[in-house]
């Protein structure tokens, strides 16, 4: 039989790496996302999002680039989708309900609502956002429903744990592969879009659709867990005189516990975390479970409290004032290497310095787009030096590598007072020391 033919449905984070990858895999591809400016510069092979590797993937294979394979296209033709793909994969976002703490499914659902109706021939739609548990069956329900194919048209849960700043790696060699099938032909065509991971000896689950849904949420419940269970060690640390950067170490020696995931600082954030978090919480109430999870709750108000710790410690720094007080911010990202400020404590503890009154200049190599776009009252500047020009206080609150990398003597030259704060504990305390820098950081003791 020939190849299956692909078709990918939200062209974010996810669904743009998705194509980019299935291309790569030597599949025809077809993308279709309901916002015009991205498909525009999608069919120019450009990223719509900084995301490493990314671009170089796009223009070896959108169809028009000199050079490309021409395997990867794109419409906003939901017809030319329906008669195109052998096996859909929906990957628009189920970003938090406004006010709530469920999951908005309203892209899922139109998404599916537009796209079964052009169902005629057999076909396999696979899920990959990331939905409260129940999700599968009740759209299996609505393509059985709306699809002209009838039962030819099935549905498959295949829930996707890349990692923003990694996606194409993680795409192209996931750790795992889950499929929570629902119908006869779903496993087996999926073995077949995936054979080459799964030839490199990737793990290939095979489940329902609830247990596809919570392997998810779970697994980010987990990962959230881990770093506020450290944040909450750095929060006694703290209390105590401790250094929780050597716990870290220390406990993660233990191969049981592991060193990952534990560094601690000003927490979690983006477009996963914080709202799985919260969905999952949600559903959980829903089906009469909210005390099993209720541990996630705290999980959430330790998180939130490392964001509230770092203001303190910048108005401890500049003596309990706040007013007119000029602030450095190195990093607006929820993470390095990604353009993403979702959810991004950075930018959220940037914002409340602002509120309170400081003068606040923030520097990120790539996100400052999308940070002004979220608070334009900002002040940015186009490099660490020039948001520290005159600065009473620094603080370091995304990890780039380039912030690792800055000359304290330097930096100290242009500052008013030779103050950093490190809310993720990455730079090396005593080179700033030795530079004649007051450095705090949280969970550490302070010289
Ligand atoms: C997360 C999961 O790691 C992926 O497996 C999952 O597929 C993805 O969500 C998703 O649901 O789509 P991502 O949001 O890209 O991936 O970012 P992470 O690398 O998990 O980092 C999340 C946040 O935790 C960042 O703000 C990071 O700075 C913070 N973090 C991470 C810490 O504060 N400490 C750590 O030790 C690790």
């Amino acid at each position: 039989m020939a190849s299956p033919k692909i078709t990918v449905i939200g062209l974010g984070y996810l669904g743009a790496t998705h194509a980019a990858a299935m291309a790569e895999l030597g599949f025809e591809v077809l993308g279709l996302d309901v916002v015009p400016e991205k498909m525009r510069k999608l069919e120019q092979g450009q990223a719509p999002m900084f995301e490493p590797g990314l671009e170089e993937l796009l223009r070896a294979h959108v169809a028009g680039v000199e050079g490309s394979t021409g395997r990867l296209r794109f419409t906003d033709s939901w017809e030319e989708v329906g008669a195109f793909g052998d096996v859909h994969f929906l990957c628009v976002n189920t970003p938090q309900k406004h006010g709530e703490f469920a999951a908005d499914m309203s892209y899922v659902d139109r998404a599916v609502d537009s796209l079964a109706p052009h169902l005629h021939q057999p076909a396999l739609v696979v899920g990959k956002s990331t939905v409260p548990v129940g999700s599968a069956e009740r759209l299996a329900a609505r393509i059985a429903e709306l699809a002209p194919a009838g039962d030819e048209a099935e549905l498959a849960w295949n829930p996707e744990f890349l990692r923003e700043s990694f996606a194409v790696k993680d795409t192209l060699h996931p750790d795992r592969i889950v499929v929570g099938v629902g119908g006869p032909r779903g496993e087996g065509l999926l073995r077949e879009v995936y054979a080459r991971p799964i030839a490199e000896g990737t793990p290939f689950l095979v489940t329902d659709f609830p247990t596809a849904e919570l392997v998810k949420t779970s697994a980010n419940s987990f990962l959230a867990t881990k770093i506020s269970f450290i944040n909450a060690m750095a929060e006694v640390c703290e209390a105590a005189g401790g250094d929780v950067v050597k716990l870290a170490e220390a406990i993660g020696h233990d191969d049981r516990i592991g060193r990952k995931f534990l560094r601690a600082g000003i927490g979690f954030g983006g477009g996963c975390l914080p709202k799985d978090i919260r969905a999952f919480m949600a559903r959980a109430g829903e089906l009469g479970a909210s005390e099993a999870l209720s541990f996630l709750r705290e999980v959430d108000s330790i998180n939130m409290r490392r964001r509230a710790q770092m203001v303190e410690l910048a108005r401890d720094a500049l003596g309990g004032a706040l007013l007119g007080k000029r602030i450095a911010v190195l990093g607006a990202t929820f993470k390095p290497d990604s353009d993403d400020v979702r959810d991004s404590p950075a930018l959220n503890v940037a914002g409340q310095l602002h509120l309170q009154g400081a003068q606040v200049t923030v520097y990120d190599p790539k996100g400052m787009e999308n940070a002004r776009a979220v608070f334009p009252t900002l002040g940015y500047a186009d490099s660490a030096l020039d948001a520290a020009r005159g600065a009473d206080v620094v603080l370091h609150l995304t990890e780039w590598s380039e912030f690792k990398e800055l000359d304290p003597a330097g930096l100290g030259d242009v500052v008013a007072t030779r103050h950093i704060l490190d809310g993720r504990n990455t730079l090396d305390p005593a080179l700033w020391r030795k530079a004649g820098w007051t450095f705090r950081a949280l969970g550490r003791p302070t010289l």
